[in-house]
């Protein structure tokens, strides 16, 4: 159609040429305008459509980098995401919980409204025999504390709505002891504790584990750190770097290679490190086997990886090794007296922030049910009431 009309269009223009030269010339000229204008603008549209694909490409892709990588360690304005959805309980996917606790703001001070709180993060077999005396601590100090208790998923009692316990549990899995369940267990205490903004500090403890000084004390020493206190060290003994598989390679080296007690208190911004970990976390999985246990090597050897500077490399969690044997002395009744409690509160000398203290000690463990009623009658004693 439109080869035939040009044709035509073309022959008829020969025609007039022969008929009026001067005419003829002006129709040349008039077809060559149009010819240009139609090109130059068929090329602007083209040139406008590739840049529109571009830009859309390129923005798409810092969207997307965005979510996979933001770094709130660089970004702390980023606001908190909404937590996850509980579905019924007791099933929210780890995977799920961590995504959201990694684009959780991490900078050391975080509200400046409401009081940094230390979230005190409970990893219990199955209930807290000695909950009468952690009551009696965090008496009177609400808003400067929070509460997480992981328990046997089975075990389902609820204590009265007047404990500070009451609907404090997240949803558990089961743990296996010495295995790689309990790491994930303190992962996800760590990432529900990490949705509440003003928590600054995060405690692990355990049922058999007891205060040793009253809140404000215990409060006091851990958001005026600025370090966090995670017992990490090199054990060139057997039950030490003996552990360590050289399969870890290129991850994880001997010389990274430490060892510490499990029961941590870390800073925000390492409890955010150590939820995001997923390559140590891997590493450790697959080549740390008995005798190798994670929850000695994993947190101690990832912390000297990522952010050594941070920590002070020792524990607030007393525990009694004397005795030898597998497993640390156990209290019981007979044990507790005034000189044996202030033994352990005052009578060793550590660093606090370059500072040389007496205070090396928060929390102590294990502590067995038979020591709640001594402990409660000796409570205004150490805490100073
Ligand atoms: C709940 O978790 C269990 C294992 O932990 C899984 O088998 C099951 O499919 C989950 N249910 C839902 C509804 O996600
Ligand atoms: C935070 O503190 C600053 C100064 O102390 C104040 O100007 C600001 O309004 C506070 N912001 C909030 C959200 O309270
Ligand atoms: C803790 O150990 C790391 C090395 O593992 C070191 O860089 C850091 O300075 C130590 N912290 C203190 C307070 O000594
Ligand atoms: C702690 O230091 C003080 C003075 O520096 C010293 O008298 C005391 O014996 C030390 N205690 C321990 C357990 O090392
Ligand atoms: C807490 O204990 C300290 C000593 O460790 C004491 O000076 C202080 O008065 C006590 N505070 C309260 C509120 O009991």
């Amino acid at each position: 159609m439109k080869k035939q009309k040009i044709t035509t269009f073309v022959k008829e223009l020969n025609l007039r040429m022969k008929k009026e030269p001067i005419i003829s010339l002006r129709y040349i000229h008039i077809l060559g305008t149009v010819v240009f204008f139609t090109s130059v603008s068929s090329l602007v549209i083209l040139l406008a459509l590739y840049l529109n694909q571009r830009l859309k490409t390129s923005l798409f892709l810092v969207e997307d980098y965005h979510t996979l990588s933001s770094n709130p360690l660089t970004s702390p304005s980023l606001s908190p995401p909404p937590p996850p959805r509980r579905s019924s309980g007791s099933n929210v996917s780890d995977e799920e919980l961590m995504l959201h606790t990694a684009m959780v703001p991490r900078g050391e001070m975080v509200m400046n409204e409401t009081h940094p709180k230390v979230a005190f993060m409970f990893l219990t077999r199955w209930d807290l025999p000695l909950s009468p005396l952690w009551e009696m601590f965090f008496k009177e100090h609400k808003g400067f504390y929070s509460i997480y208790v992981h328990a046997s998923p089975e075990s389902t009692e609820e204590p009265p709505d007047s404990s500070v316990f009451y609907k404090k549990r997240i949803p558990s899995k089961a743990v296996e002891w010495g295995k790689p369940s309990m790491m994930d267990a303190e992962k996800r205490l760590l990432s529900h504790a990490l949705l509440e903004p003003s928590n600054a500090r995060f405690v692990l403890l355990s049922e058999t584990c007891i205060p040793l000084f009253n809140f404000t004390t215990v409060y006091t020493y851990l958001t005026r750190s600025t370090r966090s206190f995670l017992g990490s060290f090199d054990d060139p003994r057997p039950m030490g770097r003996g552990r360590y598989s050289p399969k870890m390679l290129p991850h994880v080296s001997l010389s990274d290679w430490r060892k510490g007690s499990q029961w941590f208190e870390v800073s925000r911004r390492v409890a955010a490190e150590i939820v995001s970990d997923r390559r140590y976390d891997a590493v450790f999985k697959a080549h740390c086997r008995p005798p190798c246990y994670m929850d000695e090597h994993y947190l101690p050897t990832l912390v000297n990886k990522i952010c050594p500077e941070m920590n002070s490399n020792r524990t607030v969690t007393w525990v009694d090794w004397s005795r030898g044997g597998p497993h640390p002395a156990r209290f019981v009744r007979k044990d507790i007296s005034v000189g044996f409690l202030d033994r352990i509160r005052l009578g060793s000398n550590c660093s606090y922030d370059g500072e040389v203290t007496n205070v090396c000690f928060l929390f102590a463990r294990k502590f067995h049910v038979s020591t709640l009623e001594p402990l409660m009658k000796m409570a205004p004693y150490l805490f100073a009431l």
